[in-house]
């Protein structure tokens, strides 16, 4: 069976590896439960959800195996993720691969603090090596211990795929081994996941695949795959940078509807978008994530690769469903083009979004732009005109600065 391969990359559990389908999902789940399944077509009534749900909270009806097995699946799953990565603390905290802003020193804090951390693209993919060499450097004056299979270095890096140089980016894993790799933005979907997945295990067995996705079909075609990831990322409506571009929901629905239809699958899921502190890491676990991914938090850290006028902004800026959105605009500002239409980035508006609104013509905006970018620190802010990509979540950062590292520590006390 397909999903085997991926099951069998983790050695330290046996998982059940039942079914990849809904529709498989559907008929065995029906062969060990008296209730319905929740993906099944049958109207049922009113009252099964009342009583299902209400049992769930009130944790009684010992006649609820669903929310048990789900409960007893993500508990195993987190288990797994602990013995892969023994330097962690749980609850698994994960510092989101960045473009640029998560450097070296950032992904280092957080594993060195009991989380994951993530080195996320370079400005062109030469960086990476650099990024993973100088990583390499603090991780062996920090004495993290080493990940399960000791040659694998205690961080992970990040892979813009659309973009990507497959083969700079194999060289790189090859030579320095992170503990995993997070894919993301393939312009055709699970065919060029494929290849990467494939390409990136030939070079170094030992480091895991993460791949974020941000529907039910990405996820779907993902664990159906003939190289499923061994790790999902469910990425909410919510998350800064990139995300879906028109078609994302919050990870507190995506996230259990992803759970229930790859249910038996293995792969366990990590939620990311709108998690800035311990009650959304709670909110995540509760619907089923083995762990916690943050990235606008990270920004507001010391350790971020950020200009202090957009690190500056992220910490000031509030309300983020009203001055975040997801738009092209500064993608096209900055002098970026072809990203697929499937993604498009959240950031924080700022003059160049209102002019843009109000009417403004592209050529100007463009020559505001380039002439704020030479103002330095000024470039950000509300009377700023350069791309601020930054979550929903901005307004819970605001305490933040300086405390990323702090509350990795804190969350780490929380139990299992
Ligand atoms: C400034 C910024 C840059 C990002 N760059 C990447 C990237 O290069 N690759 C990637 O997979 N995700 C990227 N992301 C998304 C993160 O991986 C993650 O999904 C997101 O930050 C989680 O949501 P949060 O920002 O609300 O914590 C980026 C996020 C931000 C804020």
């Amino acid at each position: 069976m397909r999903l085997a391969k991926s099951q069998s990359r983790w050695t330290s559990v046996r998982g059940n590896c039942r079914y990849a389908s809904s529709t498989q999902a559907r008929d065995t789940y029906s062969r060990f439960h008296s209730t319905p399944h929740p993906l099944s077509p049958r109207p049922v009534a009113a009252t099964w959800f009342l009583s299902t749900s209400s049992a769930q909270y009130r944790n009684t009806n010992t006649s609820n195996l669903h929310g048990m097995q789900d409960k007893l699946q993500s508990l195993a799953f987190r288990e797994r993720l602990a013995a892969a990565y023994p330097w962690t603390k749980a609850p698994l905290i994960v510092g989101a691969p960045m473009r640029v802003m998560s450097g070296p020193e950032l992904a280092v804090a957080v594993s060195r603090a009991g989380g994951f951390g993530f080195i996320g693209p370079g400005e062109t993919p030469e960086v990476t090596a650099a990024d993973l060499e100088t990583a390499k450097g603090l991780v062996e004056a920090s004495g993290i211990p080493q990940s399960g299979s000791a040659s694998t270095l205690p961080i992970g890096v990040g892979f813009q795929l659309w973009n990507g140089n497959l083969a700079i980016a194999a060289s790189a894993v090859r030579r320095y081994r992170p503990a995993a790799v997070w894919l993301f933005a393939p312009r055709n979907g699970q065919p060029d996941v494929d290849r990467w997945t494939t390409r990136l295990r030939e070079a170094a067995p030992e480091t895991k695949i993460w791949l974020q996705v941000g529907t039910l079909q990405e996820a779907l075609d993902a664990v159906r795959s003939a190289s499923p990831p061994d790790v999902l990322v469910v990425q909410g409506a919510e998350a800064g940078g990139h995300g879906r571009a028109s078609d994302g929901i919050g990870f507190i629905t995506l996230l259990p509807e992803i759970a229930d239809a790859t249910q038996g699958s293995g792969i366990p899921l990590t939620a990311a978008g709108g998690v800035a502190d311990g009650r959304g890491v709670a909110a995540a676990l509760g619907v089923g994530a083995a762990g916690v991914a943050m990235g606008t938090r990270f920004l507001a850290s010391q350790e971020a690769r950020i200009k202090k006028g957009y690190q500056d902004e992220v910490v000031r800026a509030t309300d983020g469903g009203v001055n975040t959105l997801r738009t092209q605009l500064y993608n096209h500002l900055r002098g970026t083009f072809g990203w697929p239409d499937q993604f498009s980035p959240r950031t924080i508006i700022n003059r160049s979004w209102v002019e843009h609104q109000a009417g403004t013509p592209m050529e100007e905006l463009k020559k505001r732009h380039d002439e704020a970018v030479g103002k330095g620190d000024a470039a950000w802010g509300p009377e700023g005109r350069t791309a601020t990509y930054a979550g929903a979540v901005i307004g819970l950062t605001r305490r933040a600065r300086n405390e990323a590292v702090e509350i990795v520590r804190r969350l780490s006390g929380l139990s299992h």
